[in-house]
């Protein structure tokens, strides 16, 4: 029976820059041995527009089934209207906690090739070679209650819970300590201890799973400190575990040390290895439609589906070559480019990543 490969491309840039990953794939099919079905599907904007709702039964269904999911990116202004429920970005929210998929991986790697398109000094981020472990489906994105009620007093107020049991707090902390024993052997859980009670119990269960990993380090860093830290002297980390919304905001700032968020892939894994796999960057309305976003993202993104849910690291690994050399060619879309320096558009950087995988072969 062949793997099946979900595809959803979203709104935005998330058409053009999947259109490019797919390229990426139908090579390794056609070349390289690798046999795979793909079916696409409507998320986000689009899939309300065509079907009245952001996850539309026959996606979520689709991406159940699926062995691996690769998405492009969801959202845009012309939605943001709408009534929460019906925004393009609870389609995300929904397939993470349906398919259970707490781990989100974002790795955060400078190609030698553009340390000097990070807006850092070259000598401060390169070698940087980072694993954001995200904690992915609780934490305050998912806890209740959560509203905009009105007091007594008639002022409206906004809550939001945050809340982690000790079980997400250890599966994600074990995954997290198992990417370590990997990579460097050093583990920084980010928390806010000295203020949150919920971080508190985070701090205690890292502390109690450091002794079933005696070959990792754990270090704590409250989550302030941890984002100078990572402008400052991003070099000292090698894999850093956190929350959900601390996450989303310190992978952010990650992306940039790279040069560029448009390079940085990310997997969400659940506690299969089942994922889903995008390029941590949004989809970026103001340049969909011309031509000019990176897709190397989305094509490094291939590469973590590869390697994580289909037990391809040696095709994952081609896939990453590949990318190498069309930036050691000295190919650059926009955002990657220096000052003066030519860009390519969106679908020649896919074709020169699939010429490379070729000449390669
Ligand atoms: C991300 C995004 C999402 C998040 C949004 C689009 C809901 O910023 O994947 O980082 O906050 O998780
Ligand atoms: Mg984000």
């Amino acid at each position: 029976m062949s793997l099946k490969i979900a595809i959803l491309p979203g709104d935005g840039i998330g058409p053009e820059i999947v259109a490019e990953a797919e390229k990426v794939l139908a090579e390794l099919r056609a070349g390289c041995g690798f046999d795979a079905e793909f079916e696409h599907a409507r998320v986000g904007g689009t899939a309300y527009e065509a079907e009245g709702h952001p996850l539309p039964d026959a996606t979520l269904a689709l991406a159940r089934a699926a062995d691996a999911i690769l998405l492009g990116s969801v959202g845009g202004p012309q939605w943001d209207g709408l009534e929460r429920a019906l925004r393009p970005e609870q389609a995300l929210l929904a397939l993470r906690a349906e398919l259970g998929l707490f781990a989100n991986l974002r790795p955060a790697i400078l190609y030698p090739q553009l340390a000097g398109a990070s807006t850092l000094k070259a000598e401060i981020v390169s070698g940087l070679d980072l694993m954001i472990v995200r904690e992915l489906t609780g934490g305050i994105y998912f806890g209740q209650p959560r509203g905009i009620r009105r007091r007594d007093d008639g002022q409206r107020e906004g809550f939001n819970t945050l809340l982690y049991s000790e079980h997400e707090i250890e599966r994600i902390g074990r995954s997290a300590f198992a990417i370590a024993q990997k990579r460097a052997g050093r583990l920084c859980s980010v928390d806010k201890a000295n203020v949150l009670e919920c971080s508190e119990l985070w701090r205690e269960v890292m502390n109690r799973l450091a002794g079933d990993y005696p070959d990792v380090e754990l270090s704590h860093m409250y989550v302030d400190n941890a984002a100078m830290q990572l402008v400052r002297a991003p070099k000292q980390f090698d894999v850093m575990v956190t929350s959900n919304m601390f996450g989303d905001i310190l992978s952010d700032a990650a992306a940039m040390l790279t040069g560029s968020i448009g390079m940085l892939p990310s997997a969400s894994l659940d506690a299969s290895g089942k994922g889903m796999y995008e390029p941590i960057h949004g989809s970026a309305p103001d340049i969909a439609g011309q031509g000019v976003a990176n897709p190397l993202a989305t094509i490094l993104s291939v590469a973590m589906l590869l390697r994580y849910s289909l037990d391809e690291a040696a095709l994952a690994s081609r896939v990453e070559t590949a990318v190498g050399d069309v930036l050691d060619r000295g190919l650059r879309t926009a955002d990657i480019a220096a000052a003066g320096e030519q860009a390519v558009s969106t679908s020649a950087m896919g074709d020169a990543v699939v010429a490379a995988l070729r000449a390669a072969q």
